[in-house]
């Protein structure tokens, strides 16, 4: 079949079957379809839509079109389980306490959403500890044979979803439902999971822009995973403040060691890690309810698996056998600290958080363009939360930048990303659903 005809079918309203769906995907992974088809394979998809079945041989198509993953020869004593966010990651559930031989986490984001601890800086003191965030297979198998802990390399159906994506960027296209969905679940379900929970944030820095829209990407997601075969949870979680109290890379790995030391045991950071941990033992039978999988994730802090098993999962993948331990002189830190104040009295009401994302990419935390390198030690930290109560000249936040005019550049943009009124604000809940197969209209 022409791919013209697949796309003229779309462009006319009609469904694309399972058969037509992989010429697409595999067209677009080969090269034999150019740009110009995937453009209108993509605008005529945002356009008319996808019914669910079709979401879902979509999203089969994706993950079938490079090399989907197999862990069966491995002799996994128990399940192969992840997550996927826009937010934080950490090896809490890999150690949970009894279930450390029996449960499997592998955590793609864990590996490659951060540059980890850390390549250096130009002109940065400090060693370079030779993190690989972007391991291959060959090299996460030859891991896992020395380590009792799973994680996934690269999702191996990237060429397809990376190219489509590409043209999306540039034709108007992102904001496709169906194309969105089969995009993130392609590439999790092509490494081989026995269950996937999905952290879906809803707020002023999340990817889509209104509860509504989240609440319908979180339905499609479950309902699409579920059918096809792979059992998918997803927690609505807040982003209407960011999660921790700092944003940059350095600044969140510190964080997240907080959290896996057992020091942080309040934070929104450690909640929302709690509840996505926590689902993925009840959803792969791990844990009884809710209360078992608490007590479990409570026990690989306090007895510090969860921490041992980040650091191993660190020096696994090249970086220092001691970065747990001696965290802060691995992280590099930025050579200016600048206070962000308050204009005035007042509750923070409301932050843009998504300006707050922003302002860390412009320091230099994160990329512009493909091949940006990244500057590790930049970013926001002291982060002032909804609810608080400050005073005309309290710290907003901190700026942690390359040199001075870069922090004082951001300070008018920064202060504006806080509304401070008089009255009592009203906190978001920080999990705003559960959605489960069961829990689908
Ligand atoms: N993230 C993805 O990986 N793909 C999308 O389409 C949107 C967000």
């Amino acid at each position: 079949m022409l791919i013209q005809e697949i796309i003229r079918r779309k462009r006319d309203g009609q469904t694309l079957d399972r058969r037509m769906l992989d010429l697409v995907m595999r067209g677009i992974a080969d090269g034999t379809i150019g740009d110009a088809q995937i453009g209108a394979f993509a605008m005529a998809v945002y356009l008319n839509g996808m019914r669910e079945a079709e979401t879902t041989a979509l999203t089969e198509a994706v993950r079938d079109s490079g090399q989907v993953l197999r862990w069966d020869d491995l002799d996994l004593a128990g399940p192969v389980l992840d997550k996927h966010s826009t937010g934080r990651r950490r090896p809490r559930v890999a150690g949970a306490g009894p279930l450390d031989r029996r449960l499997r986490r592998p955590c793609a984001d864990d590996l490659r959403a951060r540059p980890g601890p850390y390549r250096r800086h130009p002109g940065q003191a400090g060693v370079d500890p030779g993190y690989d965030v972007s391991p291959s297979e060959a090299t996460f198998r030859t891991w896992y044979r020395m380590s009792a802990s799973h994680h996934r390399p690269d999702p191996c159906a990237r060429p397809a979803d990376k190219r489509l994506y590409g043209v999306r960027d540039v034709t108007a296209t992102v904001e496709s439902l169906p194309l969105i969905v089969a995009s993130i679940l392609g590439k999790k379900l092509a490494c081989g999971l026995g269950s996937l929970v999905m952290d879906v944030k809803v707020g002023s820095g999340a990817f889509m822009p209104t509860p509504e829209a989240a609440r319908a990407l979180a339905e499609a997601i479950v309902a699409t995973g579920c059918a096809a075969g792979t059992p998918t949870s997803v927690l609505l979680t807040d982003m209407n403040q960011p999660l921790a109290r700092c944003a940059g890379n350095a600044l969140e790995v510190a964080a997240a060691l907080e959290v896996l030391r057992g020091e942080d045991r309040h934070s929104r950071l450690y909640r929302v890690t709690q509840a996505l941990a926590s689902e993925m033992l009840i959803q792969s039978g791990l844990a009884r309810d809710a209360q078992d999988a608490e007590r479990r994730l409570a026990q690989t802090l306090d007895n510090g698996a969860a921490l041992e098993r980040f650091g191993r999962m660190v020096h696994g993948l090249g970086g220092p056998a001691d970065f747990t331990q001696r965290a802060m002189h691995y992280l590099p830190t930025a050579p200016v600290v600048h206070e962000v104040a308050a204009p005035c009295d007042g509750v923070v009401h409301a932050i843009d958080t998504r300006a707050l994302g922003l302002a860390v990419v412009e320091l230099g935390g994160g990329r512009r363009n493909a091949g940006d390198a990244i500057d590790p030690r930049v970013g926001l930290s002291h982060i002032a939360e909804l609810g608080q109560t400050l005073s005309a000249g309290e710290p907003l936040l901190r700026v942690h930048a390359a040199d001075r005019e870069a922090a004082e550049a951001l300070s008018a943009r920064l202060s504006d990303a806080f509304h401070l009124q008089a009255g009592a604000a009203e906190i978001p809940p920080l999990v705003h659903a559960t959605l489960r197969q069961e829990d689908l209209p």
